[in-house]
C-alpha cells in the first residue's frame, strides 16, 4: 500500500516547470530571454539562495491572468496526485505578482479557486499558506496581510521567505501578531542560509508552529532540545538543499541524524521545479542513499501528517 503523504513546505510558484513557461510566454505574448527549453534549462544551476531566487522571480513574469494561476495550481495538484500526496499546505507569494503589477484578486483568486476543488478533482485536501517577503520592507507585508484578511480569500496561514541573511525574523512581528489575532497559522523559514539565531527569533518572537527548512539548527544543541521537547516540526527539503549548496551532495545530508536526534522532521519538495524533482523523487533519493527502508519512510509520512495544521480527526483519516 502506498504511505499517504502530506505536503507542507512547497512554493506554488515553485512548481513552475521549464514547459509551462513557454507555454504560457506563447499565451500571454510574453518574449522571454532565452531562445529554447533547453537554453532556460542551462539556468538551473544555482550558488546559493539568492542566485536561485534571481531565476524564480524572473520566470513570474510569464503569470498574467487569473487562469494562469490556476493552471500552475492545478499542474501541481495533478503531479502531487502522482506521487501520493493526499494533504498540501501549499505557500503562495503575493508581493512577488503584487510588486510586478499584477492585481491580489488575479494571483490569489486564482490560486483560491484551483484549492478549492482540489479534494473533489485529485483526492487532495489544501490549506492555503501566504509568504511574505523577507527581503521587503515588513510594512508592505503587514498592508498585504489587512488587504488579504479584508477580503474572501480564505487563507489558513502566513509564512517568510525570499533572501534569509540580514533579514531576521524580529523585522516582521508586528506581521505574526495580526496573523495570530485573526487565528491563523504561523509557520517561517528559518535555519535555511541564516543562523540558529533566527530559528529562536521564530519561535520566540514570532510565535511559528512550525521551521520551514531549520536545518542550522544542528549548529545549536540548546535550540535541537527546545525543538525535541516541544515536537516543532522541521520542514525538511533535501533536494533544495542540495541544490543551493546548503550541504555539498545529498550524501552528506543530515535528515538520518535528525530523526535520530527525536526532531519532528518531514521531507517535502520546496520547489521541485527548480531543484531536480517532487516530493516522492525525494523520497525515493534518501531512501537510495541512505537505505532508509520502510520504517523510517513510514516514520517521516507520520511525521509530516503529525506536523500538518489537520484537525485530528483529518490526522487520523490519514494515519
Ligand atoms: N527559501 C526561501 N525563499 C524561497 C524559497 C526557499 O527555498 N523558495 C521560494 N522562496
Ligand atoms: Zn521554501
Amino acid at each position: 500500500m502506498k504511505i499517504p503523504l502530506v505536503e507542507l513546505h512547497l512554493h506554488i510558484e515553485g512548481t513552475l516547470e521549464p514547459e509551462l513557461i513557454f507555454d504560457l510566454a506563447a499565451r500571454n505574448g510574453v518574449t522571454l530571454p532565452w531562445a529554447s527549453l533547453p537554453e532556460l534549462r542551462a539556468q538551473y544551476e544555482f550558488d546559493d539562495l539568492q542566485s536561485f531566487l534571481n531565476l524564480y522571480y524572473r520566470n513570474l513574469d510569464v503569470l498574467r491572468e487569473r487562469v494562469d494561476f490556476g493552471d500552475l495550481t492545478r499542474a501541481y495538484l495533478e503531479r502531487a496526485r502522482t506521487a501520493g500526496v493526499r494533504h498540501a499546505e501549499i505557500f503562495f507569494d503575493p508581493q512577488a505578482h503584487t510588486s510586478r503589477g499584477i492585481p491580489l484578486l488575479t494571483a490569489l483568486g486564482g490560486v483560491r479557486e484551483a484549492l478549492d476543488t482540489s479534494e473533489a478533482d485529485w483526492g487532495i485536501s489544501t490549506k492555503l499558506i501566504v509568504t511574505f517577503l523577507r527581503d521587503r520592507p515588513a510594512a508592505e507585508a503587514l498592508a498585504m496581510l489587512g488587504e488579504i484578511l479584508a477580503g474572501d480569500f480564505r487563507i489558513d496561514g502566513i509564512g517568510l521567505d525570499s533572501a534569509e541573511v540580514g533579514y531576521p525574523p524580529e523585522l516582521f512581528t508586528e506581521v505574526f501578531e495580526l496573523a495570530r489575532a485573526n487565528g491563523l497559522h504561523l509557520v517561517a523559514h528559518a535555519g535555511e542560509e541564516g543562523p540558529p539565531a533566527y530559528v529562536w527569533q521564530a519561535l520566540d518572537l514570532l510565535g511559528v508552529e512550525r521551521v520551514d527548512h531549520g536545518i542550522r539548527s544542528l549548529e545549536d544543541e540548546t535550540l535541537l532540545e527546545r525543538l525535541v521537547r516541544e515536537r516543532i516540526p522541521l520542514t525538511v527539503c533535501p533536494f533544495s538543499n542540495v541544490r543551493l549548496r546548503v550541504i555539498d551532495t545529498l550524501a552528506d545530508h543530515p535528515i538520518v541524524r535528525m530523526l535520530d536526534r527525536g526532531l519532528l522532521a518531514c521531507i517535502n519538495s520546496d520547489d521541485p521545479a527548480y531543484f531536480g524533482g517532487y516530493i516522492d523523487d525525494n523520497l525515493a533519493a534518501l531512501d537510495r542513499e541512505f537505505g532508509l527502508g520502510p520504517d523510517r519512510l513510514a516514520l517521516l509520512a507520520r511525521n509530516g501528517i503529525e506536523a500538518s495544521f489537520l484537525d485530528a480527526a483529518g490526522k487520523a483519516a490519514l494515519g
